[in-house]
Parts: C-alpha cells; structure tokens; sequence
C-alpha cells in the first residue's frame, strides 16, 4: 500500500515536470527559399496536401542576386511534399543550392493588404515623413475551417505597429483582422485576403492573436503580447472569429467577456520564452506546446516549454537547439516550429526554421531561412 502511494507521487510529478529531449544530431536540410524573393521572418501551415507558408518584408533579387526594390511588406508561398510525405528537397538554383522551393504569385504586393491611413500608397507602407506602418505578420494563419472540398478558411492578426527606424512610435497598437480563403486547388496562385475590420482590437485593448494560436475543443486560442512582454490567451468558437463579442479572455484563472485593457492584471500565462514562435498542439505528446526565442534575444536559440491546456500552467521554458546566427547585428530572429510538415500527427519530431540575417559584400541585408529536422525522444 505504502509503496503504491509512492509510485502514484513519482508519476504524477514526471507527468508535471514533461522535458522535451532531442534524439541524435538535427539535421539541416537546407534552405526554404524562392529563388527569386528576399523575404524575412516566414512562418508556416498547413493548407491540404501542400504547406503555406507567410512572410515579412520581401524584395525582388536583381540579376546580380542583390535585393532590390520594391520592398513589400508581406508575402506569401507554397511548398510541396514528396511522395513519402516529407517536405520536397529540390535544386532551388546554383545561388542557394538544394532546399525547399517556395513559389506563388505575390506580383511585387503585400499579401496582408494596408489599409489606406496606414501609408499605402507604396507597397512597405513608407510616410512622407520617414515613418512605417510595418504590417508585417508574427505568426502564419490560423486554420479554423477545412470544408470536405478541401477549401479552408483562416484568420491573422496582424499589429498596426507604425514605427521610425525600427522603434515604435506608439507603444501600443491596434488590431488588424485578417481572413484568409483558400478554394483547395492546387494552382500557384495565392489563398484571398480580405481585411476583416482594421481596428478589431483597439490599442487600448490587449493585443490578441498576433502572437499565434492553436484550434482545440471547437475554440480558436489565441495569444498576444504587449510592449511589456506579458502573454494572454483568449478564445473564440471556430465559427465566430469575426464578432469580437463572441471572445472570451483568461483573466485571474477564469474565462471572462471583458476585453482585458492592454495593461491588465491577472492575464499573464507565461506561455513562452517572451519572443516570437509557434504554438502547436503534439498528438505525439498530448501536449501544447510552444518552441521560439527568448524575449531581446537576436540569436538562434530555440526555447520549448509545454502545457496540458491551452491556458497553461506552462512549464518553463528550456533552451534545446541552436543554430548558425547571421553575419548582421541582427543576426538571428523570427524563430518558429513548423508542425504542417511533418508527415503525421504521430511522428515525434518536428522542423524548425529563423531567419538568417547576413550583410553581403554591398552591405545589402540578405535573409535566409534554413529548415531543421528534429527528432524527439
Ligand atoms: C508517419 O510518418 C513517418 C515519417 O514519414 C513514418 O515513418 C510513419 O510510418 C508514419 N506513420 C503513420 C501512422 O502513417
Ligand atoms: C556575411 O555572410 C554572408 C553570407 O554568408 C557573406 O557573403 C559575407 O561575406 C559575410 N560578411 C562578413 C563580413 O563576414
């Protein structure tokens, strides 16, 4: 009896304390790259048998392979699957060897589209007087209905940071909401954008869904972070994503209908290392799972930390990767785990990816986005 008592304690405190371990040496299987975009900070989904991935700031190459204008301030792609299931590793070119092709029509626009108060009559949504409105996305888009014809739709949200030289102008923003329809086909042509409403959260409201989400029991979790490094979670019914009074907010260990303001007590979840990543539920593992980067932290350092629910508790964060930071004093960002490649739910491993950031002999920015295989033990 006594010894049965024991064992029960040990085992619910090895369930508690879950560590993820990494088997073998991850592999680096190359670049995700198109080989005619410059294109930083993408993330990844996965939209039917292909995987979808968005992007931050991109730029055409010329024919020297510098970036060049125009910037845009997204854009977007596809990448296939061979027929073992596993990402496609090709010859992208000569320039960045084998990896894995993106390709799509982006046409030199922004795939998330500006609204017109947010200086858009350019494509990087550039003002006269020197200033940005960076609608640049943190996280891919959050699938919330996959209908039998293999159509899907989801959702971004996007801050409407504006910022001079890379510092924001208003500590705190307001809200962009995004909706993404995809018809299913198999064409290169990009998913339809349509800016739902552009002040979906005001800035005095906390910034939900920017920083990601996972779709679990019906709800779409959601997360965000404010300009204080504090995450929250709210939730929403798949099917009600767009009426901002259908959310509900975790505050003080409950589910309220209150929009938290922007700097409320009682809504940090410590769901994160406190920079940007990827939230995924592991069918592997049973577990939420979020992997990324340290708060301030511009190196490739990949953090993990699980929960049993999507509002935690959280375990801490722990480092388990790194790789090659960029030659750039930012060298290294953008951090993200691409669960929508892995061949099926049950495989125990995931891919990574960052954005490699390295100045070239002109001292031109070039962004790179190596992709990591991982397994787990
Ligand atoms: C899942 O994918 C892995 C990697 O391709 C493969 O080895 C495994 O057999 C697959 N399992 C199932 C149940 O399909
Ligand atoms: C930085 O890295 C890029 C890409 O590898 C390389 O072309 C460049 O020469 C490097 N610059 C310095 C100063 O090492």
């Amino acid at each position: 009896m006594i010894s049965l008592c024991i064992s029960a304690v040990v085992l619910a405190h090895a369930v508690a304390g879950f560590s993820p371990s990494v088997k073998g040496t991850p592999e680096i299987l190359g670049l995700a790259q198109d080989p005619s975009i410059n294109r930083d900070s993408c993330g990844s989904t996965r939209f039917g048998n292909r995987a979808f991935w968005t992007c931050r700031d991109s730029q055409p190459f010329d024919t020297n392979g510098t970036p060049t204008l125009p910037i845009y301030s997204s854009s977007a792609s596809w990448t296939d699957f061979g027929s073992d299931g596993t990402p496609e590793l090709v010859e992208i070119d000569s320039a960045h060897g084998v990896g894995l092709l993106m390709y799509g029509e982006n046409n030199e626009q922004p795939f998330y589209p500006m609204a017109s108060d947010e200086c858009s009559s350019n494509t990087a949504g550039g003002c006269d007087d020197g200033s940005r409105y960076a609608i640049w996305p943190d996280s891919p888009p959050l699938i919330t209905t996959t209908n039998s014809d293999g159509s899907i739709v989801a959702y971004t949200w996007i801050r409407q940071e504006h910022i001079l030289g890379l510092t924001l102008i208003n500590d705190e923003s307001a809200t962009t909401l995004y909706r993404v329809d995809y018809d299913g086909s198999s064409s290169s042509a990009l998913p339809t954008v349509t800016l739902v409403k552009e002040n979906f959260f005001t800035a005095d409201q906390f910034p939900y869904g920017h920083y990601g989400g996972v779709v679990a029991n019906g709800y779409a979790y959601i997360y965000g972070q404010n300009s204080d490094y504090v995450v929250a979670v709210a939730r929403v019914p798949v099917g009600q994503v767009e009426d901002a009074s259908a959310y509900e907010f975790y505050q003080n260990s409950q589910w309220v209908s209150t929009h938290p303001a922007v700097d409320a007590d009682g809504i940090s979840i410590s769901a994160s290392a406190g920079g940007q990543g990827t939230y995924y539920y592991s069918e592997a593992w049973e577990r939420y799972v979020w992997i990324g980067q340290p708060a301030l932290n511009v190196a490739a350092q990949f953090y993990i930390t699980t929960s049993a629910a999507p509002e935690g508790p959280w375990d801490s964060s722990v480092q388990f990767y790194t790789g090659v930071d960029g030659n750039y004093t930012l060298g290294a960002y953008s951090l993200q785990a691409h669960p929508g490649l892995l061949a099926n739910s049950s495989q125990n491993a995931i891919y990574l990816s960052y954005t490699k950031n390295d100045l070239d002999a002109a001292n031109v920015n070039v962004y790179t986005t190596p992709l990591i295989y991982l397994e787990w033990e």
